[in-house]
């Protein structure tokens, strides 16, 4: 018999809508958060060069020194931290998913409290679940299409006896994206009560909002740091290098805690790849054009979707200020988004993602990643309002 807590964890409700359209090539799918672009090949002939060169081996728990090093001074670059970011502060990991991961597996204990601001990308509540959390989301609030954070609900719920405070910012779906002076705020309350602030910066580069970006990426807790807080920033090559396959990423943390981490990564998955590593490192050195060109694109079809939406009836949408996911929904069908996702494959062939795989704050809505062609996404909304024409079926 498996653990309870494994038995009681949900099953992927993204994955249920995407079986509704097993078998059938038809459908548009804008279910999952990648795009349509395969990995810029100077990203690809890294990886290639380093396996022709025999980089077959095992690899240090924490990564080549050479990419923690271009990391380290990637992330001064960037975020011009009060502390300068050191190799020490620096592990490399099997892509996002692992970094966080292993960050829960490194500071939770059964029956310890983790806050998360919600609706989120299911894994980021999942796996401290798995561990025994027990989870507190704080929900976003909705009014037309924008999503906000009433900020005192979440310093109220982030308790001095709370072990963690998770946030996504740019968030998977809202696309929501926490202010610089909100940062602040949050990151002074966990440094006055000794708690964990893990920052999931996946999406940090995916910033569209000109009065939200800071030097080509989103507000966070890394420029204002001390040397001892308790911070922690997960991150991941797969969203701004197009690089989901390939499984890296990497996190920021206190130097304590990552001579600790190589531990923890030994029993997990030992290191992540070499010729993957490569292919990050040269991602780091040449991929600025190629991330200022994914961000540019994906603004650009944020907003021919938008344009195209706003010919159908009853669409209560707003520009999202980062990430690749329109999060929306449709007057008179917002009460069982999982229905609502499977009609739309079978009877439309739209593929979108349930709003309630999200948590039961984003029932109602419809996740739309818009990472693909204008013309797609077009086609799209054309296969929505004609779904929405349509007389209601008899149930
Ligand atoms: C919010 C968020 N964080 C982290 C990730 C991790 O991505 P990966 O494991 O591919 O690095 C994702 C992927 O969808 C995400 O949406």
């Amino acid at each position: 018999v498996l653990r309870s807590t494994i038995a009681a964890l949900p099953a992927s409700l993204i994955r249920e809508v995407a079986n509704a359209g097993i078998g059938r090539s038809d459908v548009l799918k804008f279910w999952f958060g990648e795009g349509d672009q395969a990995t810029p090949s100077f990203i690809r002939d890294a990886a290639k060069a380093a396996l022709d060169a025999g980089d077959t081996f095992y690899q240090h728990n924490l990564g080549l020194p050479e990419l923690r090093a271009a990391l380290a001074s990637y992330l001064n670059r960037l975020h011009r931290p009060a502390v300068e970011i050191g190799i020490d502060r620096i592990a490399v990991t099997s892509a996002g998913v692992h970094a966080l991961s292993l960050i829960d597996q490194a500071l939770i204990d059964p029956g310890d409290r983790v806050v998360v601001v919600t609706p989120v990308w299911p894994n980021l509540p999942s796996m401290p679940k798995i561990l025994g959390a027990e989870v507190v989301p704080v929900a976003l609030d909705c009014r037309a299409g924008v999503w906000t954070l009433d900020l005192q609900k979440l310093l109220d719920a982030a308790t001095p006896r709370t072990r963690i405070v998770l946030v996504n910012s740019p968030n998977n779906p809202t696309g929501w994206t926490m202010p610089q002076r909100d940062w602040d705020v949050l990151l002074a309350h966990c440094r006055r009560h000794g708690i964990w602030l893990v920052s999931d910066d996946a999406y940090e580069r995916l910033v569209f909002d000109e009065a939200l970006a800071v030097n080509g990426h989103a507000p966070g807790v890394l420029a204002h740091l001390n040397p001892d807080d308790r911070v922690i920033s997960a991150n991941t090559f797969s969203k701004a290098w197009t690089m989901t396959g390939w499984r890296l990423g990497w996190m920021v943390a206190p130097p304590h805690f990552i001579e600790q981490i190589g531990k923890v990564i030994e029993y997990n998955t030992s290191c992540a790849p070499g010729f993957v590593q490569r292919a990050g490192l040269a991602a780091l050195e040449q991929g600025e054009p190629c991330v200022a060109a994914t961000a540019a694109r994906l603004r650009s079809s944020r907003d021919a979707l938008l344009v195209a939406l706003a010919t159908v009836p009853g669409i209560e949408a707003a520009p999202p200020a980062g990430a690749m996911y329109l999060f929306f929904r449709i007057a008179g069908h917002t009460d069982d988004s999982l229905a609502l996702a499977k009609r739309l494959v079978i009877e439309a062939g739209l593929g979108l993602a349930p709003g309630v795989a999200f948590g039961p704050e984003g029932e109602g809505y419809l996740r739309w990643c818009f990472a693909a062609s204008d013309a797609l996404l077009v086609e799209g909304v054309e296969r929505l309002a004609h779904f929405l024409q349509r007389p209601a079926r008899a149930a």
